[in-house]
Order: structure tokens, then sequence, then C-alpha cells
């Protein structure tokens, strides 16, 4: 039986100080190890106006509303020059943040309706949805000590980072609620863990997501 390699299309979530953005390169590379081309990418970002938008959403004041359509402008732009052009190619591809950051953050943590939010993603990238979506999950308390740290490091936080504990709570407890939804896709990661055994369970999760693909 002849198998068709395609690419498989992954997503890292999780609340600000998960730790996520420090496991992407070595992901990237395990992925390669394996033998497959990867592309590794983020949102909002990806593309020059993505990064453009990037800027001004991390930075400037605006509505909820407002909030919740650049992330989708920019996430159009990725899909469409970035991830559909890499999956078509056979890639894998590798995103720190996709839809359900905006479920989370303007969903969980501002107050946007679900139901709004799904219709911009169905618009938007209905045929197009992550294989495989790790939530790295932390408690609010340990998030706030990684923020306070890099803060005192010389970090400077963005819009986000700087939010009260209660929102970073409300984000959390949505990553989780979609994730419990959609067992097959979600994969959660005990983040509090240390480094190397984070990356056993990732090991673990791309190996099952490797079989399956073959
Ligand atoms: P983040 O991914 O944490 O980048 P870094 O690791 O460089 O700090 O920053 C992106 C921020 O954007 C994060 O606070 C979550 C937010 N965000 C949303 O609110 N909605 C979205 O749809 C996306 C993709 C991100």
């Amino acid at each position: 039986m002849v198998h068709l390699r395609t690419g498989r299309f992954i997503t890292l979530e999780g609340i600000d100080g998960a730790g996520k953005s420090t496991h992407v390169p070595w992901l990237a590379g395990e992925i390669s190890a394996r033998g497959h081309a990867v592309i590794a990418t983020r949102e909002p970002g990806g593309t020059p106006l993505g990064e453009t938008l990037r800027e001004i959403v991390l930075r400037e004041p605006m509505s909820h509303e407002a909030e919740t359509l650049l992330m989708f402008a920019a996430r159009r732009e990725h899909l469409d020059r970035v991830i559909r052009p890499a999956l078509a190619r056979g890639d894998w591809v590798l995103c720190d943040r996709f839809t359900d950051a905006t479920f989370a953050y303007q969903g969980g943590g501002h107050g946007v309706p679900e139901q709004r939010i799904r219709e911009l993603e169905q618009w938007i990238h209905g045929d197009c949805q992550p294989d495989l979506t790790i939530l790295f999950d932390v408690p609010t308390e340990v998030s706030r000590t990684r923020l306070d740290l890099a803060q005192a490091k010389g970090r400077a936080l963005d819009k986000f980072e700087t939010e009260a504990d209660a929102f970073f709570t409300r984000v959390r407890a949505a990553y989780r609620a979609r994730a419990g939804r959609e067992p097959a896709r979600f994969r959660l990661v005990d983040s509090t863990r240390p480094l190397a055994d984070v990356r056993v369970a990732l090991a673990a999760h791309l190996a099952a997501l490797a079989a399956a693909a073959d």
C-alpha cells in the first residue's frame, strides 16, 4: 500500500510564562531529525504584515473586537502565504499560538462571545485545523513568577503580560476547557515540570503524531 506523506500542523498554546517558546527550536530539531522538513512560525506574526500587526496589537490599546479582528487578519495572511503552502509541500508546520489563543485570550480573557470567534474561524480557516495542539499548562501563580523574573531581568512586558492575574486565570480555564472538549487534538503538558521532563512528554507526542502520519 502506498502512503502519501503529507505535512502536519502542530500548534503550541498556553498562558504567558508557560514556557512554550523555549521548546520551539528543540521541537523543530526533533521533527527534522525524524526526516521531515519543518518550519517554525508564530502568531500573531509569521509574515511581514503579520509582524507589523503584532507590534500594533501587543502595544496599542484597542477594543476587544478590534483586537480579535486583527488577530484573524494576521492569521489569514499567515495561512495564505506560509502555512497552507508549507503543508501543501508536505512540510511540517510548528506554530507558536493559533486560533485557540483567540478563543482563550479574546474569548475567555476579554469576554468576546465564543460564537463570534467561531464564525471568524469558519470563515478564515474552516478547512485547515491543527493536527496536534500542545497545551503548556501552568497555574497563574507560576506564570506570574516567571513574568516577574523576566521583567526583573530587563525584559519589557507587553500589553497582555501586564494583565491582572484574574485575566490569566480565565485564559487558562478557557484553554483547559477547549482541551477537554477536543481530546483527540490536544495534548496537555504540565509545564511546571523540569525542562527535561517536559521534553520527554513532547517527544512522545511527536512520535505518536509521526506514527499516525506515515
Ligand atoms: P507570546 O506568544 O507569548 O510571545 P512571546 O513568547 O514572544 O512573549 O505573545 C503573544 C501574545 O499575543 C500573548 O500574550 C497572547 C496574545 N495573543 C492573543 O491574545 N490572541 C491571539 O489570537 C494570539 C495568536 C496571541
